[in-house]
């Protein structure tokens, strides 16, 4: 596939960007949207308001085509769905799985069937699920209901399942962690990462461990997970059976990557802890105002968990944190509408407007 760019600095594509580390040969169909290489912003405002000591960097995967850090891994499961003669994919999700999953089921050709859970899925999401021309199932049940249909289904019948427990979702999503380690020279102190389904915690530790193994790192990030407290079976220790949060992308109540996310914490170090809904909106709100950057609720979890366990004492040294933050906030447009101060409204009159700016 040819792209329309000679700009050497352009974003190639996680498959591209990091072939040697891609289960890819020259036989594989590359069907990119040229995801990946996406900011990793320094956000000093962010850490005088949390902890001084600590610089923290925002990996803004909200930046990819879709507008988040799904494109990764779906450019990886819908290049080897088609090299491997599949006609069709199928996912459960709660709105970010399905808008990749139906935009490069697209630009491949092939058909693509989303299971989500009625009433609870962002709009910006389901927007894109829809335009993409997938066909689009509401379920009325949550995830975990969704992902059992999915799992049963594909097991059944010739449609490739593309949730992340394809493991190729998973080796596209590590190159979110080569790409922290290319641009800071090494490994964060610590990774914070909001956990639903776990795969992304999954594939960034798979990530950190493998740069390792290459001698392009030396050491290894402590992994810092974060659940919603409404849905953190992880944190409890068992599945949530109605799993509640605002942050919907994050409202799943047994995870399917449940044991190696316990691995990835307990490997590193780390630990999974929870944040409530409004400690998400603070950390949210934070980052729109004071970082001018725009994220959806479920990705300020990863600030959220920071800055709670800051609050809690547990960084004692100065530390390098990168926080991913997982989606863009224009997937959730509603809640920002809700959150924010309502705009004022005047007739066309110079003197009304300089009355109320008090000019
Ligand atoms: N952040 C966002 C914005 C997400 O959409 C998700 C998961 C996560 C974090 C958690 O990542 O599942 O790998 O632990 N969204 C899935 C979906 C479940 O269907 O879009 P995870």
């Amino acid at each position: 596939m040819s792209f329309a760019t000679t700009d050497s600095q352009a974003r190639i594509g996680v498959i591209e960007r990091y072939r040697q580390y891609m289960p890819v040969t020259d036989k594989t169909p590359v069907i990119s949207l040229l995801e990946g290489s996406t900011p990793l912003i320094k956000a000093e405002r962010l850490a005088a308001a949390i902890d001084p000591k600590l610089t923290i960097y925002l990996k803004y995967d909200g930046m990819n085509p879709t507008g988040s850090f799904k494109d990764r891994g779906m450019t990886m499961a819908i290049s080897k769905a088609v090299e491997e003669g599949s006609q069709a994919v199928m996912c459960a999700s709660t709105g970010n799985t399905s808008a990749a999953a139906a935009a490069y089921s697209a630009r491949a050709g092939i058909k693509c069937i989303v299971l989500i859970p009625k009433g609870n899925i962002a709009l910006g999401k389901l927007s894109q699920a829809m335009i993409h021309g997938a066909r689009v199932i509401q379920i009325e049940g949550n995830f975990d209901d969704a992902l059992n249909m999915v799992v049963e289904m594909t097991n059944k019948y010739p449609i490739t399942l593309v949730n992340s427990l394809n493991p190729y979702r998973i080796e596209g999503q590590k190159s979110g962690a080569f790409e922290i380690c290319d641009a800071l020279g090494q490994a964060p102190d610590f990774h914070a990462i909001p956990v639903g389904n776990a795969g992304n915690i999954t594939a960034y530790w798979k990530g950190y461990k493998e740069y390792q193994a290459h001698g392009k790192i030396d050491r290894l990030p402590k992994m810092i997970g974060f659940q919603a407290s409404g849905s953190a079976p992880i944190v409890l220790g068992h599945p949530v059976e109605n799993p509640e949060t605002i942050a919907t992308a994050i409202r799943i109540g047994n995870p399917a990557s449940w044991k190696q996310a316990e691995a990835a914490r307990d490997e590193s170090g780390g630990l999974i802890d929870m944040v409530t809904d409004d400690e998400i909106l603070e950390a949210y709100n934070m980052l729109a105002g004071l970082e001018g950057v725009f994220c959806e609720p479920a990705s300020a979890a990863s600030v959220a968990g920071v800055r709670k366990k800051a609050a809690q004492g547990y960084f004692t040294e100065p530390a390098v944190i990168t926080c991913v933050l997982t989606g863009h906030g224009l997937k959730d447009p509603d809640r920002a509408i809700k959150m924010a101060k309502t705009p004022d409204t005047l007739p066309a009159d110079m003197g009304a407007l300089l009355k109320l700016l008090g000019y």
